[in-house]
């Protein structure tokens, strides 16, 4: 049946207005005002904001690392996201070898050939684990190995809807590729219309560091920041910046999280080089101080929070049109994944940062963030005054979109577009944390904050998926999303 909501205040990346919504099928068939249908169930919304449902263009769901998997996976993140007013997510896919190992056990799908990595069974594989989607997804491409046979498949993605690579200049002896390689890569990459995402740090000063911490017994959380400085994340981004421009490609920096990389992009971005930037919320609230609490494995990532003024000049980032993007690089662990929490009626444990107790290297990299983005970032972006709700769709939703050739099919409000629709209640207060947050592991990085305004309706493709607090989505309910060529922004 369609739908017709009533009513409500909508929010674009570029104008506030009150209008009506119909929505037939799975899009958006009409705007405007007094709108009127048969045979159509009719919500009111007055008092209410109408939101684009919410593009994270950075997830790691059931990634294996360090022995484990990150603890939610393509049903349970999706869901998490879901109810964080987000309806659209892509993830990485690892670069594998058809060999299998304990944790990729053999999949029901063809060995590729000759055992080698490629990214045919790669992308089979991952999207063999995302049967169970509860929301839209695309992937995006780790290029983690590089040589001819690798490079003359690149342009097999595009046919796969896969147009984004991401390469890691960090992780060395496991994912980080040499500048050559890299060169190569990205100039493939502009044949072929698709965009490089890079890691930005530098791994050899990485791995030189974390010998002498380890050497020194320098075994805390605070020293998995201390051994990936800022500085390396700074010179990582202009040597991006200049690689791309000297392959006239572009490129996109994930998880921007120092301030010197900020000024980098500003500087590489004012010379026209097609450089563009992601945040996430944790480089915007935390820094290495917490990392320094007795539980300060909860906030370690790579890279690592930094310092207040880093947080401030990454704000100032977003402001000055410098960084685009936020996403949020979910990558949950529990804490103590010995012990189990109960997920949908199930007790679940799932090995995670305790695994690191007596050594930070041994801690897996990654948090809980996919359905916390939104809502923090409203209370904390725009009822803080620090963003406005225009600012708040672009960077969530509608960049992420178009920057991903997604636009607008998702990331708009617009005639055609899938209706994908957080209907958002700015009065709502909730004292956040690992109650309200559904992510599927044992704590929230914004524990009892205090949030004035959260979504009250979801819908995917027209489908109501989140009512409240009830769940109405479902395995299998999302759709893998082949994407085209982007925009630069
Ligand atoms: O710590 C993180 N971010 N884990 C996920 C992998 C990555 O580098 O994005
Ligand atoms: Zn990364
Ligand atoms: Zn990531």
């Amino acid at each position: 049946m369609a739908t017709l909501i009533k009513n409500g205040t909508l929010i674009t990346a570029s104008e506030t207005f009150q209008s009506d919504i119909l929505i037939e099928g799975e899009t958006i068939s009409r705007i405007g005002a007094d709108l009127k249908a048969d045979s159509v169930q009719v919500i009111d919304a007055g008092g209410k904001l109408i939101l684009p449902g919410g593009v994270d263009p950075h997830t790691h769901f059931d990634l294996p690392m360090f022995n484990t998997v990150s603890s939610d996976d393509h049903y349970t993140g999706h869901k998490a996201a879901a109810f964080g007013g987000t309806t659209t997510v892509m993830d990485f896919v690892p670069l594998e070898s058809p060999l299998p190992s304990p944790l990729r056990p053999s999949p029901k799908i063809g060995r590729g050939d000759g055992g080698e990595e490629n990214f045919k069974y790669s992308v089979d594989l991952w999207l063999q684990k995302a049967e169970k989607a509860a929301i839209d997804y695309s992937f995006h491409m780790n290029l983690t190995k590089f040589n001819d046979k690798i490079a003359k498949e690149i342009p097999s993605l595009r046919e796969m809807g896969i147009t984004t690579l991401k390469v890691f200049t960090a992780y060395n002896g496991r994912l980080r590729l040499d500048d050559g390689s890299i060169f190569k890569a990205l100039r493939i990459a502009k044949e072929n219309g698709m965009l490089v995402m890079v890691h930005c740090e530098n791994g050899d000063v990485i791995d030189v560091l974390v010998a002498d911490a380890l050497a020194s017994g320098h075994l805390t959380p605070e020293w998995h920041a201390l051994t990936r400085p800022a500085w390396g994340a700074v010179e990582a981004t202009l040597h991006m910046a200049a690689m791309a421009e000297q392959a006239d490609a572009s490129v996109y920096i994930v998880h921007m999280n120092a301030g010197g990389e900020v000024d980098m992009l500003k500087y590489a971005r004012e010379r026209g080089v097609k450089v563009m930037g992601e945040t996430c919320p944790q480089y915007l609230f935390f820094t290495i101080d917490d990392l320094r609490k007795p539980d300060g494995a909860k906030w370690i990532c790579s890279p690592p929070m930094r310092s207040k003024e880093d947080n401030a000049r990454i704000w100032e980032g977003l402001l000055q049109g410098i960084l685009q993007t936020i996403g949020t690089d979910h990558c949950p662990f529990y804490f103590d994944g010995t012990r189990p929490i109960v997920y949908e009626g199930r007790e679940v444990a799932i090995p995670g940062k305790e695994l690191g107790k007596d050594d930070f290297t041994k801690i897996p990299n990654g948090l809980p963030g996919v359905g916390d983005r939104l809502p923090i970032m409203w209370t904390h972006g725009v009822r803080a005054g620090r963003i406005t709700a225009n600012q708040f769709v672009a960077y969530n939703s509608t960049n992420p979109a178009k920057i991903f050739g997604l636009y607008p099919r998702k990331g708009a409000l617009l005639p055609g577009s899938d209706a994908d629709i957080a209907i958002w209640d700015p009065e709502k207060r909730v004292k956040y944390g690992v109650a309200h947050a559904h992510h599927r592991t044992d704590y929230n990085l914004y524990e009892g904050w205090e949030l004035v305004g959260y979504p009250e309706k979801v819908f995917l493709r027209g489908t109501l998926i989140v009512d409240g607090e009830k769940w109405l989505g479902k395995s299998g309910g999302g759709k893998f999303l082949k994407r085209g060529e982007g925009q630069i922004l």
